[in-house]
Order: C-alpha cells, then sequence, then structure tokens
C-alpha cells in the first residue's frame, strides 16, 4: 500500500522515530514523505541522511503535510498545538496523536478547530515491529480510523477502542511493557539463585516468556488452560505457583495496573 501522502512527525523520539522507520521498512513512505521535527535538530542529522526530511520548524512541517502526527510529551502539548495553530487547516490535515492522557477534544479546544483527531496508543516494541498499538477516535471518519490501523500495523498489531478506555489501555499496553520486563527480570533472579549464569538465567526467562504469549496468541487460548498442563497434581509448578500466590502474584500486578491508570489519567491536567 503505498501512498503519495506527506506526513508530518512532530516530536521525533523514542515513538516517533519508531514509527516513521515502521512505515518505510513496511513500504508505505519513502523518506522523503516524511517530516521529522525536534527542537534538537542536529539530533536528527542521520535520519537527514536516509532521506527523511528534518526541521524545527513545527509549522511549516503541518504546511506541506496530509497526516501530522503529535509525538511529544503531554506538557509539552499545548505549546506545541499554538505553534502549529496557525498552519492546521480541518479540511486538509488528519490529526493522530500518541500523546498519554490527552482526549482528541482536549486538542480540538487548544486548536481551535473542528479538525479530525485519532489518538494512538502504541508501546516501545514499536521499535521492533511488535507493538499492541489502540486507536480512537470521536469524530474521524471510518475511511481515517482505516488508515490509521494499517499505519500502525505497520508495526505491530493494532485494534480500535473506545475512546474512554484510552487511559486503561495506557497502563495495560504501553506501561505494561515495563510489567511484563519486571516479571521477566524477577525470573531471571530466581533462576540464578537456583544455578545459572545471570545472562542464561536472562535470555531463558525471557524465551520462555516468549513461547508463553505466544501460547496464548497462536493457539488463542486461555492462560489457565495452558497452566493446567503445566500443573500435576503435588507437582513443582503448582506449588511455586501457589507460593508467588500467597504472596500477592496477581493482586501485584491487578493492583499496579490499576494505579498506573489512575496516574495516566491524570498526566496532562496536573503538568
Ligand atoms: N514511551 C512509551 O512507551 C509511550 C507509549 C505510548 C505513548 N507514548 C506517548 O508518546 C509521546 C512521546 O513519547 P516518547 O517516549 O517518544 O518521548 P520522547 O522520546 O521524549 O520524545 C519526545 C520528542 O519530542 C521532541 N519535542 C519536544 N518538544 C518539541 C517541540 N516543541 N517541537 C518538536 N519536537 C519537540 C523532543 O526532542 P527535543 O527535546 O529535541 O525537542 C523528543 O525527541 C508521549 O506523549 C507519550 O505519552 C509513549
Amino acid at each position: 500500500m503505498e501512498t503519495q501522502q506527506h506526513i508530518a512527525i512532530l516530536g521525533s523520539g523514542n515513538i516517533g522515530l519508531a514509527l516513521a522507520k515502521g512505515l518505510v521498512k513496511a513500504g508505505i513512505f519513502a523518506p522523503e514523505q516524511i517530516t521529522l521535527t525536534r527542537r534538537n535538530v542536529a539530533a536528527l542529522s542521520a535520519l537527514a541522511d536516509e532521506g527523511y526530511n528534518v526541521t524545527a520548524d513545527n509549522a511549516g512541517a503541518v504546511t506541506r503535510a496530509d497526516i501530522v502526527v503529535l509525538a511529544i510529551l503531554p506538557q509539552q502539548l499545548n505549546k506545541l498545538l499554538d505553534e502549529i495553530k496557525p498552519a492546521a487547516n480541518q479540511t486538509k490535515h488528519l490529526l493522530i496523536s500518541v500523546v498519554s492522557g490527552v482526549s482528541c477534544q482536549d486538542i480540538r479546544t487548544q486548536l481551535g478547530l473542528d479538525i479530525q483527531v485519532i489518538r494512538a496508543m502504541p508501546n516501545t516494541a514499536i521499535a521492533i515491529g511488535q507493538s499492541m498499538t489502540c486507536i480512537a477516535t470521536d469524530n474521524a471518519s471510518a475511511a481515517n480510523v482505516s488508515l490509521v490501523l494499517s499505519l500502525f500495523d505497520t508495526v505491530g498489531v493494532s485494534i480500535q477502542i473506545n475512546e474512554e478506555l484510552m487511559t486503561s489501555a495506557t497502563a495495560l499496553c504501553a506501561c505494561g511493557i515495563a510489567f511484563f520486563l519486571r516479571s521477566i527480570r524477577a525470573a531471571s533472579q530466581g533462576g540464578t539463585e537456583i544455578g545459572f549464569h545471570a545472562h542464561d538465567a536472562l535470555r531463558m526467562a525471557a524465551q520462555t516468556a516468549k513461547g508463553a504469549a505466544d501460547l496464548l496468541l497462536q493457539l488463542a487460548s486461555h492462560p489457565e488452560q495452558e497452566i493446567d498442563k503445566v500443573t500435576s497434581p503435588k507437582g513443582c509448578t503448582i506449588a511455586g505457583l501457589n507460593e508467588m500466590e500467597h504472596n500477592g502474584f496477581s493482586s501485584a500486578m491487578i493492583k499496579g495496573i490499576k494505579v498506573s491508570a489512575e496516574k495516566a489519567g491524570a498526566l496532562y491536567k496536573t503538568e
């Protein structure tokens, strides 16, 4: 699916750059069709060498673009929106925001425009094309939603959800990367205590976690169904599992995700 459109990615940090590279790798956009912005534009010189347009001029980038991606931090958003206000055109532009905790309406209100806005919540696995990305909108056309789903499908798996669930998606999928990484790290520390060198233990734990995730994704089965296959009566797996549960394993994960979602909802409003 090659396109003639031009895309401006305002804020070329972790997420912005990973998206740009994913779109190019998938053959949807050529680097020349992508403008990357950041204030420290010198940090983008390697990307300029690859053919991307790079600039610190956000309004100029918007003027040239059909699709505008907002990929700055929540506390940087209002200043950026004020900067691009004169260049934004509600009949021409589609805005995609990856900014956590900011609604489509917040963006339109700050811009003072009735522009189509689609929120996207990817995670850092976007860098390796394995993001879980949630998409939501309150006013964009079905065609634009399909377009944005197809853009994020180039860097993982994307689904559409209701906008009121976006802060929950932030906690479960974006922050979730850290939660699962810490679980793998903990497993590797256990592995070292029972006899493996640290680097082997980490690799073994990570591959085991990947296998567990793929059992669910590829077989479309339920965790308990797969757990039942590992737990023999009076066996070592159920003993370990129950010990973890007596120490609050599931409860800690559930409580952490709830706190994370509360915090995600408050980021834009409080800073
Ligand atoms: N990381 C995640 O897991 C994740 C997941 C989902 C969503 N998000 C959301 O995605 C957004 C970006 O996150 P990130 O991790 O990519 O952050 P990041 O790495 O800090 O990137 C932000 C970029 O924005 C640039 N920037 C700041 N102000 C700017 C301005 N006025 N004009 C142009 N560029 C500007 C910064 O560069 P300069 O300082 O050089 O300007 C930086 O490169 C955040 O809102 C975050 O909530 C993050």
